[in-house]
């Protein structure tokens, strides 16, 4: 059992934990500092950090460990569901009409790729600039999460035969698709340059955008409209083996989501002269524009509307959502209060209504209130 107390009056007198050489190793790959000290909790920081990276113990951040173990209890693989009823359906004549298929390969395009966008994020972007190995840990799980949800995508285009050049494309070449990875794109493209390093304000404020642009944006605003389109369909009792998919990497992303606020608002305290007015307006704009271009998706995806989802609805949800991320970053709403116009989606995420994959643990750990899972 770990040992969540405080550290002991002998841990605290514990030799610091002293400077790597020269410019302190913040990847972890350096040479090893032989003299170094050992590490206490103290010197333990989410960026910028100038301890051993890694020495998991002593644990800082319990929030991050806590949400590695929730992503190892929610272990799936996309191949345990049943793909039967929607084969029959996507193969017969009249179960879906021509709007829904619409909207579902569309639904089905915008998420293919974008699970690779999100997973090359973390390991290439996020992973070099995140000093903490506890939060390391997470992004390690949150990556291979990816990799399943990755392939969850390829299943459904296998057992439905659908055209893969058409679904991962779509990123490419439907342009509202197109629009929202460009848009994020432009927030992880220069933390990818082998020169750039945190440190200074703005190098850690471009840090702290790209948190927000996936975690906050791509994985806790868009992700969640493709979401309600799917479960809507579900719920219908169309394409329900997709649907229990995306209930399965709903629960993930909640996590991947909450992990994400976490860290920044742990940035934001360790870091206070970061969040100024000017940047929190900065960061406002961003969830504001990004529910403009989800709106727009909206309207490509569904022109008519279909069975009580449409791309107005979509719309009011986006602003529902994009009011409560603010809230989650202590930032005011960016549109005008808003009903959630899907309040079964609530239902969908409420872990103790589920009877079937949701583990004991899991819910343990949500009553201990340390997780929101919206
Ligand atoms: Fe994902
Ligand atoms: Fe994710």
């Amino acid at each position: 059992m770990l040992d969540w107390s405080e550290p002991s009056a002998a841990a605290r007198r514990a030799p610091p934990s002293i400077v790597l050489n020269a410019a302190a190793d913040q990847t972890g790959l350096g040479s090893i500092d032989r003299h170094g000290g050992r590490v206490s909790v103290d010197d333990k920081r989410m960026i910028n950090c100038r301890a051993d990276v890694n020495q998991l113990l002593p644990l800082k951040y319990k929030w991050a460990w806590e949400k590695y173990l929730a992503g190892c209890n929610n272990h799936w693989t996309p191949t345990e569901v049943s793909m039967q009823a929607d084969i029959a359906l996507w193969k017969s004549r009249d179960g879906l009409t021509e709007d829904e298929r619409r909207a579902i390969k569309r639904n089905l395009g915008f998420f293919a790729a974008s699970e690779s966008l999100v997973a090359n994020n973390i390991v290439l972007a996020i992973y070099r600039h995140l000093t903490n190995p506890e939060c390391r840990q997470y992004l390690l799980r949150q990556s291979f999460e990816e990799a399943v949800h990755t392939h969850t995508f390829q299943y459904i285009v296998e057992s439905l035969g659908l055209d893969e050049g058409e679904l991962f494309n779509m990123y490419r070449e439907v342009p509202s698709i197109t629009d929202k990875a460009a848009w994020a794109l432009k927030h992880t493209q220069h933390l990818d340059d082998p020169d750039f390093r945190t440190g200074t304000p703005e190098a850690d404020q471009a840090f702290l955008r790209d948190l927000v642009a996936f975690y906050v944006i791509f994985e806790g605003m868009w992700f969640y409209t493709g979401f309600a389109q799917i479960l809507s369909l579900g719920r219908r009792n169309k394409m329900v083996g997709i649907a229990e998919q995306y209930q399965y990497i709903l629960r993930d992303e909640s996590i991947h989501l909450n992990f994400g606020i976490d860290v920044i608002n742990q940035i934001r305290i360790e870091n206070p002269e970061l969040w100024t007015g000017a940047f929190q307006e900065e960061i406002r704009a961003m969830i504001r524009a990004a529910a403009e271009l989800e709106a727009a998706y909206g309207r490509d995806t569904m022109p008519r509307g279909f069975l009580g989802l449409n791309a107005a609805l979509c719309e009011s949800y986006m602003q529902f959502i994009a009011n409560r991320r603010c809230a989650q970053l202590g930032l005011s709403r960016v549109f005008d209060e808003t009903e959630n116009p899907f309040p079964w989606m609530s239902e969908a995420m409420d872990l103790k209504k589920e009877k079937n994959f949701f583990e004991t643990r899991v819910i343990e750990y949500q009553n201990g209130g340390a997780l929101s899972w919206e």
